[in-house]
């Protein structure tokens, strides 16, 4: 029989990504094939998010297209990994066209499990049974390090750009976040196998490389007399050859190392000058209901203290509207503050309750549905207002964009006699720049001349 082919389906964040991209180095080392085809694929793996139901959702409607298929393709196996994986469990059993399921911190077994699940035509489950043991965290996450430093260098999704990894789960626990419940206790890595790792990609081509971690600027690791933050990473990182802009997210707003960061980003030509920092509210009171250790004036205080340190700094927010008791007074708040922090862009979500965490249980989700839809609706109008103005600022201008590859609409300007096609690519900053460029531009640098912009997307 030749090798069973794999399809990735990967729903979620830029961590979701990268695990994607880890399992498909382990899976091609370990000689399964990979396909871009569902259709043709031995296995359909889906890697899920838990963050919002809507994610979720996703998945189950997801799941129940493959019950279709699988009546006409019996022998396909489906696994589910992931966060929705390590929530549910065994639960997702209960969905006929599931045969696997395994959790974030299982990936690095993933190969084996499937082998033998192909082999045995039996259901398998590997999740963790205590997301937070007692064992020290970092003992439980030596196949995870092991794992991690061995893959994840062929299989990028962008051309010239991979994710590293810094750190694993979060201990924050904010009310509203699933996220700790479902990827554990935050451990950091060794800097010595990040900066190897960043080494290797620069090696292979790599220009770009952006550091992850839920609360990436609380990176600490200590090794002998030294403790290392994120800072250390950011400078170390910008002296290997090859690397030309380094970029990190998501930070969580907190004085602890900050400082230190944004000096290191003002230091070193190769470190971005873009800040992903969510608020989630404006409001104090709200703020106190979701356990963010900060007042909303402190939270403009660290934007005031970046943009001093590091003045074009482009920063990015999350907002959750609608979360439990949040009245018109504060949500007006929030408005205030996005008005105030100027961002760049923001993502924007209706709040949604999650089992397990402390506002599900507690709080009532007592804002109606058109009330969140409403204020999501104003809150984003607000921020394009915003972004709109910032984006005319670089009308005529000239801007350095590390090229992704062919735009989401460059099927629709195809010009057989033409070798340009509309391409994407980001700046520095992370603003999306389109543009009309040969394709081999794609995981190259090019400067672009800005002769349109949008809120969210300038135009050469
Ligand atoms: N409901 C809505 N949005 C959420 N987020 C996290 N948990 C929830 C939830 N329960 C948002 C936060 C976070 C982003 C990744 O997702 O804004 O920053
Ligand atoms: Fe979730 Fe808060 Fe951790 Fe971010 S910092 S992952 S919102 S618990």
């Amino acid at each position: 029989m030749s090798s069973p082919s794999v399809y990735i389906k990967t729903y979620g964040c830029q961590m979701n990504k990268l695990d994607s991209a880890l399992v498909t180095s382990a899976l091609r080392a370990a000689g399964f094939g990979l396909t871009d085809n569902a259709k043709e694929a031995d296995v359909v793996l889906i890697n899920t998010c838990s963050v919002r139901d809507h994610a979720e959702q996703r998945v189950l409607s997801h799941l129940g297209h493959l019950k279709h298929l699988k009546k006409t393709r019996p022998g396909l196996m489906v696994g589910v990994i992931g966060c929705m994986a390590q929530r549910l469990g065994e639960k997702l059993f209960q969905h006929e066209a599931v045969d696997l399921v395994c959790g974030p911190a299982q990936i690095p077994q993933i190969p084996q499990l499937l082998a033998d699940a192909l082999q045995e035509k039996k259901k398998t489950l590997a999740i963790k049974q205590k997301i937070r043991q007692t064992k020290k965290p970092e003992d439980q996450n030596l196949a995870l390090e092991q794992f991690e430093s061995a893959y994840g260098i062929e299989d990028r999704q962008l051309p010239g750009q991979a994710y590293v990894r810094v750190m694993h789960g979060c201990n924050r626990f904010c009310s509203y976040c699933v996220v700790p419940y479902v990827r554990g206790p935050e451990v950091c890595r060794p800097p010595a196998a990040i900066i190897e790792q960043i080494r290797k990609l620069a090696d292979a081509g790599v220009k770009q490389v952006t550091l992850l971690g839920q609360t990436v600027n609380s990176y600490k690791y200590t090794a002998g007399e030294k403790t290392y933050c994120l800072a250390d990473l950011l400078a170390t990182a910008s002296n290997i050859a090859g690397i030309e802009w380094l970029k990190f997210v998501t930070s969580y707003p907190a004085e602890e190392f900050l400082d230190e960061i944004l000096q290191a980003t003002a230091d070193s030509p190769k470190v971005c000058h873009y800040l992903h920092m969510p608020a989630q509210s404006g409001s104090d009171k709200i703020l106190r209901a979701m356990s963010r250790h900060y007042t909303a004036a402190q939270y403009l205080e660290l934007l005031d203290k970046a943009r001093a340190i590091v003045p074009d700094i482009a920063v990015a927010g999350d907002f959750i509207v609608g979360f439990p008791g949040e009245t018109e007074e504060y949500f007006q708040a929030t408005i205030d503050l996005t008005r105030k922090a100027k961002y760049k862009n923001c993502f924007i979500f209706k709040y949604s309750p999650r089992p397990g965490t402390r506002a599900d249980k507690k709080l009532q989700d007592n804002i109606p549905a058109e009330v969140k839809k409403r204020r999501n609706i104003e809150l984003l109008a607000v921020q394009e207002r915003i972004s709109d103005e910032l984006s005319r600022d670089f009308l005529g201008r000239q801007v350095k964009v590390l090229v992704e590859g062919l735009s989401k609409k460059a099927h629709l300007n195809l010009d057989q006699s033409s070798s340009e096609r509309q391409l994407v690519g980001r700046t520095a900053e992370d603003w999306i720049v389109v543009f009309n460029g040969p394709i081999s531009l794609a995981g190259q640098f090019a400067k672009v001349k800005i002769t349109k912009t949008s809120p969210l997307t300038l135009f050469g």
